[in-house]
Protein backbone atom coordinates (compact mmCIF):
# COMPACT_ATOMS: atom_id res chain seq x y z
CA UNK A 1 0.00 0.00 0.00
CA UNK A 2 1.47 3.47 -0.95
CA UNK A 3 0.17 5.59 2.29
CA UNK A 4 -1.26 8.65 0.63
CA UNK A 5 -0.26 11.79 2.60
CA UNK A 6 -2.33 13.78 0.66
CA UNK A 7 -4.63 14.47 3.20
CA UNK A 8 -4.71 14.53 6.86
CA UNK A 9 -7.70 12.41 6.46
CA UNK A 10 -6.21 9.84 4.76
CA UNK A 11 -3.49 10.26 6.95
CA UNK A 12 -5.47 9.59 10.04
CA UNK A 13 -6.75 6.36 8.60
CA UNK A 14 -4.05 4.60 7.66
CA UNK A 15 -2.38 5.48 11.06
CA UNK A 16 -5.31 4.01 12.73
CA UNK A 17 -4.93 1.15 10.38
CA UNK A 18 -1.04 0.74 11.32
CA UNK A 19 -1.45 1.19 14.76
CA UNK A 20 -4.54 -1.24 14.78
CA UNK A 21 -1.24 -3.59 13.52
CA UNK A 22 1.10 -2.51 16.11
CA UNK A 23 -0.96 -3.72 18.75
CA UNK A 24 -1.82 -6.81 17.27
CA UNK A 25 1.68 -7.81 16.64
CA UNK A 26 2.99 -6.77 20.10
CA UNK A 27 5.20 -9.50 21.79
CA UNK A 28 4.54 -11.83 18.90
CA UNK A 29 8.07 -13.49 17.35
CA UNK A 30 8.52 -12.43 13.56
CA UNK A 31 11.87 -14.41 11.86
CA UNK A 32 13.74 -12.54 9.37
CA UNK A 33 15.82 -14.23 7.31
CA UNK A 34 18.59 -11.46 5.69
CA UNK A 35 20.07 -12.54 2.63
CA UNK A 36 23.78 -12.14 2.17
CA UNK A 37 22.74 -10.74 -1.37
CA UNK A 38 21.70 -7.76 -0.14
CA UNK A 39 22.47 -7.23 3.81
CA UNK A 40 26.11 -5.79 2.68
CA UNK A 41 24.95 -3.63 -0.35
CA UNK A 42 23.16 -2.03 2.41
CA UNK A 43 20.65 -0.02 1.09
CA UNK A 44 17.15 0.29 -0.31
CA UNK A 45 16.06 2.49 -3.07
CA UNK A 46 15.27 4.85 -0.51
CA UNK A 47 19.05 5.01 -0.53
CA UNK A 48 19.53 3.79 2.95
CA UNK A 49 19.23 0.09 5.04
CA UNK A 50 16.00 0.18 6.00
CA UNK A 51 15.86 -3.30 6.84
CA UNK A 52 17.68 -2.16 9.68
CA UNK A 53 15.61 0.95 10.44
CA UNK A 54 12.73 -1.20 10.81
CA UNK A 55 13.73 -4.31 12.70
CA UNK A 56 14.75 -1.42 15.67
CA UNK A 57 11.67 -0.08 14.81
CA UNK A 58 9.56 -2.83 15.34
CA UNK A 59 11.57 -4.00 18.50
CA UNK A 60 10.76 -0.41 19.99
CA UNK A 61 7.00 -1.10 18.85
CA UNK A 62 7.00 -4.57 21.43
CA UNK A 63 7.24 -6.73 18.36
CA UNK A 64 9.77 -9.49 18.49
CA UNK A 65 12.14 -9.59 15.66
CA UNK A 66 14.83 -12.24 15.19
CA UNK A 67 17.06 -12.05 12.64
CA UNK A 68 19.09 -15.03 10.83
CA UNK A 69 21.34 -13.82 8.00
CA UNK A 70 23.52 -15.07 5.44
CA UNK A 71 26.88 -13.51 3.72
CA UNK A 72 27.19 -15.29 0.66
CA UNK A 73 28.61 -13.09 -1.51
CA UNK A 74 30.98 -11.53 0.79
CA UNK A 75 32.37 -15.38 1.94
CA UNK A 76 33.13 -15.36 -1.89
CA UNK A 77 35.06 -12.28 -2.13
CA UNK A 78 37.36 -12.80 0.76
CA UNK A 79 38.31 -16.35 -0.58
CA UNK A 80 39.16 -14.72 -3.54
CA UNK A 81 41.32 -12.38 -1.58
CA UNK A 82 42.93 -15.80 -0.28
CA UNK A 83 43.65 -17.04 -3.81
CA UNK A 84 41.08 -19.81 -3.21
CA UNK A 85 37.68 -20.59 -5.58
CA UNK A 86 34.11 -22.03 -4.30
CA UNK A 87 32.95 -24.59 -6.21
CA UNK A 88 29.03 -24.74 -6.11
CA UNK A 89 27.02 -28.06 -5.78
CA UNK A 90 22.96 -26.99 -6.45
CA UNK A 91 23.60 -23.57 -5.07
CA UNK A 92 25.60 -25.24 -2.18
CA UNK A 93 29.15 -24.02 -1.53
CA UNK A 94 31.37 -26.64 -1.17
CA UNK A 95 33.32 -26.64 2.24
CA UNK A 96 36.24 -28.01 2.89
CA UNK A 97 38.02 -27.15 6.54
CA UNK A 98 39.77 -24.19 4.74
CA UNK A 99 36.56 -22.82 3.32
CA UNK A 100 34.77 -23.71 6.61
CA UNK A 101 37.51 -21.25 8.53
CA UNK A 102 36.76 -18.83 6.08
CA UNK A 103 32.89 -18.93 6.18
CA UNK A 104 32.64 -18.44 10.43
CA UNK A 105 35.33 -15.68 10.16
CA UNK A 106 33.07 -13.38 7.50
CA UNK A 107 29.53 -15.38 8.93
CA UNK A 108 30.06 -14.66 12.61
CA UNK A 109 32.22 -11.83 12.39
CA UNK A 110 32.84 -8.89 10.07
CA UNK A 111 28.81 -9.51 8.48
CA UNK A 112 27.03 -10.45 11.89
CA UNK A 113 29.14 -7.82 13.72
CA UNK A 114 28.30 -5.25 10.73
CA UNK A 115 24.49 -5.38 11.66
CA UNK A 116 24.46 -5.38 15.30
CA UNK A 117 26.72 -2.14 14.80
CA UNK A 118 24.26 -0.85 12.51
CA UNK A 119 21.01 -1.64 14.59
CA UNK A 120 23.20 0.05 16.89
CA UNK A 121 23.94 3.22 15.19
CA UNK A 122 19.79 3.05 14.40
CA UNK A 123 18.87 2.92 18.27
CA UNK A 124 18.66 -0.21 18.74
CA UNK A 125 20.29 -3.23 21.03
CA UNK A 126 21.39 -5.70 19.42
CA UNK A 127 23.40 -9.01 19.83
CA UNK A 128 24.96 -10.63 17.17
CA UNK A 129 25.87 -15.34 17.96
CA UNK A 130 26.52 -17.36 16.01
CA UNK A 131 24.11 -20.64 15.55
CA UNK A 132 27.01 -22.51 17.80
CA UNK A 133 26.13 -20.16 20.48
CA UNK A 134 23.59 -21.72 23.04
CA UNK A 135 23.45 -24.56 20.64
CA UNK A 136 20.44 -22.87 18.87
CA UNK A 137 21.83 -24.97 15.65
CA UNK A 138 23.05 -27.98 16.50
CA UNK A 139 23.49 -29.75 12.69
CA UNK A 140 24.83 -32.76 10.82
CA UNK A 141 26.76 -33.56 7.83
CA UNK A 142 24.62 -33.21 5.21
CA UNK A 143 23.95 -36.48 2.91
CA UNK A 144 23.52 -36.40 -0.66
CA UNK A 145 25.57 -38.01 -3.65
CA UNK A 146 28.46 -35.85 -3.64
CA UNK A 147 30.86 -35.06 -0.68
CA UNK A 148 30.06 -31.53 0.14
CA UNK A 149 32.13 -31.35 3.00
CA UNK A 150 31.15 -29.25 6.28
CA UNK A 151 27.63 -28.33 4.58
CA UNK A 152 25.29 -28.78 6.96
CA UNK A 153 21.62 -29.60 7.86
CA UNK A 154 19.88 -28.80 11.11
CA UNK A 155 19.32 -31.73 13.68
CA UNK A 156 18.09 -29.70 16.63
CA UNK A 157 17.12 -26.05 17.46
CA UNK A 158 17.34 -24.89 20.96
CA UNK A 159 15.59 -21.51 21.29
CA UNK A 160 16.51 -20.85 25.02
CA UNK A 161 19.28 -18.25 24.25
CA UNK A 162 17.10 -16.39 21.45
CA UNK A 163 14.53 -15.94 24.01
CA UNK A 164 16.55 -14.94 26.88
CA UNK A 165 17.54 -12.13 24.36
CA UNK A 166 14.33 -10.89 23.26
CA UNK A 167 12.44 -11.28 26.22
CA UNK A 168 15.54 -9.00 28.10
CA UNK A 169 15.07 -6.45 25.07
CA UNK A 170 17.63 -7.54 22.80
CA UNK A 171 17.54 -7.81 19.18
CA UNK A 172 19.08 -11.44 18.12
CA UNK A 173 20.97 -11.20 15.02
CA UNK A 174 21.79 -15.21 14.11
CA UNK A 175 24.48 -16.18 12.03
CA UNK A 176 23.96 -19.35 9.85
CA UNK A 177 26.21 -21.62 10.99
CA UNK A 178 25.71 -25.03 13.37
CA UNK A 179 27.91 -26.80 15.58
CA UNK A 180 27.84 -30.94 15.41
CA UNK A 181 28.06 -33.16 18.03
CA UNK A 182 31.61 -32.97 18.27
CA UNK A 183 31.78 -29.18 18.39
CA UNK A 184 32.43 -28.75 14.93
CA UNK A 185 31.45 -26.00 12.53
CA UNK A 186 28.95 -26.36 9.62
CA UNK A 187 27.81 -24.45 6.91
CA UNK A 188 24.22 -24.24 6.89
CA UNK A 189 21.66 -23.05 4.26
CA UNK A 190 20.33 -19.77 5.81
CA UNK A 191 16.92 -20.04 4.29
CA UNK A 192 16.47 -23.74 6.13
CA UNK A 193 18.01 -22.20 9.20
CA UNK A 194 15.81 -19.17 9.84
CA UNK A 195 12.82 -21.77 8.54
CA UNK A 196 13.80 -24.16 11.58
CA UNK A 197 14.45 -21.21 14.03
CA UNK A 198 10.65 -20.02 13.20
CA UNK A 199 9.27 -23.24 13.82
CA UNK A 200 10.92 -23.70 16.83
CA UNK A 201 10.30 -20.70 18.20
CA UNK A 202 6.32 -20.90 17.36
CA UNK A 203 7.32 -17.77 15.37
CA UNK A 204 3.76 -16.02 14.44
CA UNK A 205 5.29 -14.96 11.09
CA UNK A 206 8.51 -16.09 9.29
CA UNK A 207 9.93 -13.40 6.28
CA UNK A 208 12.86 -14.00 4.38
CA UNK A 209 14.33 -10.55 2.54
CA UNK A 210 16.26 -11.18 -0.69
CA UNK A 211 17.37 -8.69 -3.78
CA UNK A 212 14.08 -9.57 -5.63
CA UNK A 213 10.63 -8.19 -5.17
CA UNK A 214 9.40 -12.14 -4.24
CA UNK A 215 8.64 -15.15 -6.77
CA UNK A 216 8.70 -14.33 -9.89
CA UNK A 217 6.98 -16.23 -12.72
CA UNK A 218 8.39 -16.36 -16.18
CA UNK A 219 7.00 -14.62 -18.94
CA UNK A 220 4.34 -12.65 -16.61
CA UNK A 221 5.58 -9.50 -15.86
CA UNK A 222 8.22 -8.25 -13.38
CA UNK A 223 5.78 -8.28 -10.15
CA UNK A 224 6.64 -11.00 -8.00
CA UNK A 225 3.20 -13.69 -7.45
CA UNK A 226 1.61 -11.99 -4.26
CA UNK A 227 0.62 -15.63 -3.50
CA UNK A 228 2.07 -19.26 -4.22
CA UNK A 229 0.42 -22.77 -2.89
CA UNK A 230 2.53 -25.13 -1.75
CA UNK A 231 1.43 -27.41 -4.66
CA UNK A 232 2.12 -24.97 -7.25
CA UNK A 233 5.67 -23.68 -5.93
CA UNK A 234 6.82 -27.35 -6.63
CA UNK A 235 5.49 -27.57 -9.97
CA UNK A 236 7.64 -24.39 -10.65
CA UNK A 237 10.36 -25.44 -8.89
CA UNK A 238 10.38 -28.89 -11.12
CA UNK A 239 9.46 -26.56 -13.97
CA UNK A 240 12.79 -24.87 -13.67
CA UNK A 241 10.78 -21.23 -13.03
CA UNK A 242 11.86 -21.57 -9.36
CA UNK A 243 15.62 -22.40 -9.45
CA UNK A 244 18.80 -21.58 -7.46
CA UNK A 245 18.84 -19.79 -4.35
CA UNK A 246 14.95 -19.13 -4.77
CA UNK A 247 14.78 -23.23 -3.87
CA UNK A 248 16.03 -23.44 -0.51
CA UNK A 249 14.00 -20.07 0.46
CA UNK A 250 10.48 -22.07 -0.82
CA UNK A 251 11.51 -25.03 0.78
CA UNK A 252 11.73 -23.19 4.36
CA UNK A 253 8.88 -21.53 3.79
CA UNK A 254 6.63 -24.60 3.26
CA UNK A 255 8.75 -26.19 6.31
CA UNK A 256 7.82 -23.29 8.49
CA UNK A 257 4.15 -23.80 7.39
CA UNK A 258 3.92 -27.60 8.09
CA UNK A 259 5.40 -26.95 11.42
CA UNK A 260 2.99 -24.62 12.71
CA UNK A 261 4.01 -21.38 11.24
CA UNK A 262 0.70 -19.27 10.27
CA UNK A 263 2.10 -17.06 7.40
CA UNK A 264 5.25 -17.60 5.48
CA UNK A 265 6.58 -14.21 2.96
CA UNK A 266 9.82 -13.52 0.46
CA UNK A 267 9.95 -9.94 0.03
CA UNK A 268 12.10 -7.62 -1.56
CA UNK A 269 15.00 -5.59 0.73
CA UNK A 270 15.14 -2.79 -2.27
CA UNK A 271 11.17 -1.54 -1.23
CA UNK A 272 11.56 0.75 1.38
CA UNK A 273 10.41 -0.32 4.87
CA UNK A 274 8.97 -3.57 2.97
CA UNK A 275 8.89 -5.15 7.05
CA UNK A 276 6.50 -2.61 8.05
CA UNK A 277 4.47 -2.56 5.18
CA UNK A 278 4.34 -6.69 5.52
CA UNK A 279 3.80 -6.49 8.86
CA UNK A 280 1.45 -3.57 9.57
CA UNK A 281 -0.72 -3.27 6.63
CA UNK A 282 -3.56 -5.08 4.92
CA UNK A 283 -1.65 -6.02 1.37
CA UNK A 284 1.58 -6.21 2.42
CA UNK A 285 4.50 -6.83 -0.11
CA UNK A 286 6.27 -9.87 -2.00
CA UNK A 287 4.98 -13.33 -2.16
CA UNK A 288 3.07 -15.08 0.55
CA UNK A 289 3.55 -18.85 0.36
CA UNK A 290 0.47 -20.93 1.64
CA UNK A 291 0.24 -24.10 2.88
N1 LIG B 1 11.31 -17.78 -9.77
C1 LIG B 1 12.20 -16.99 -9.20
N2 LIG B 1 11.81 -15.80 -8.69
C2 LIG B 1 12.70 -14.97 -8.09
N3 LIG B 1 14.02 -15.24 -7.96
C3 LIG B 1 14.48 -16.41 -8.44
C4 LIG B 1 13.60 -17.34 -9.07
N4 LIG B 1 14.33 -18.41 -9.44
C5 LIG B 1 15.59 -18.17 -9.07
N5 LIG B 1 15.71 -16.98 -8.46
C6 LIG B 1 16.97 -16.42 -7.95
O1 LIG B 1 17.01 -16.46 -6.52
C7 LIG B 1 17.83 -15.39 -6.08
C8 LIG B 1 17.67 -15.15 -4.59
O2 LIG B 1 18.41 -16.14 -3.85
P1 LIG B 1 19.92 -15.91 -3.35
O3 LIG B 1 20.33 -17.16 -2.67
O4 LIG B 1 20.75 -15.44 -4.50
O5 LIG B 1 19.80 -14.68 -2.35
P2 LIG B 1 19.81 -14.63 -0.75
O6 LIG B 1 19.38 -15.94 -0.19
O7 LIG B 1 18.97 -13.44 -0.42
O8 LIG B 1 21.30 -14.36 -0.37
P3 LIG B 1 22.38 -15.36 0.29
O9 LIG B 1 22.13 -16.73 -0.25
O10 LIG B 1 23.70 -14.81 -0.15
O11 LIG B 1 22.17 -15.25 1.77
C9 LIG B 1 17.38 -14.26 -6.97
O12 LIG B 1 18.32 -13.23 -7.06
C10 LIG B 1 17.17 -14.96 -8.32
O13 LIG B 1 18.34 -14.90 -9.10
MG1 LIG C 1 20.49 -17.80 -0.61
Amino acid sequence: MVINVRTAVDLGASLAQALRYVNAWKSRTVVVKYGGSVMMSGVSSAGRDTVIEDLVLLKGAGVDPVLVHGGGPEITRMLERLGKTSRFVDGLRVTDEETMEVVEMVLAGRANKMLVSMMTAAGGAAVGISGKDGKVFQARKQDGPEDLGQVGEVESVDTTVVKLLSTNGYLPVIASIGIGREGQSYNLNGDHAAGALAAALGASKFILLTDVPGVLAAGVDDRPLSTLRAGEARRLIGDGVISRGMIPKVEACLAALSAGVPTAHIIGAAQPHALLVELFTEQGVGTMITP
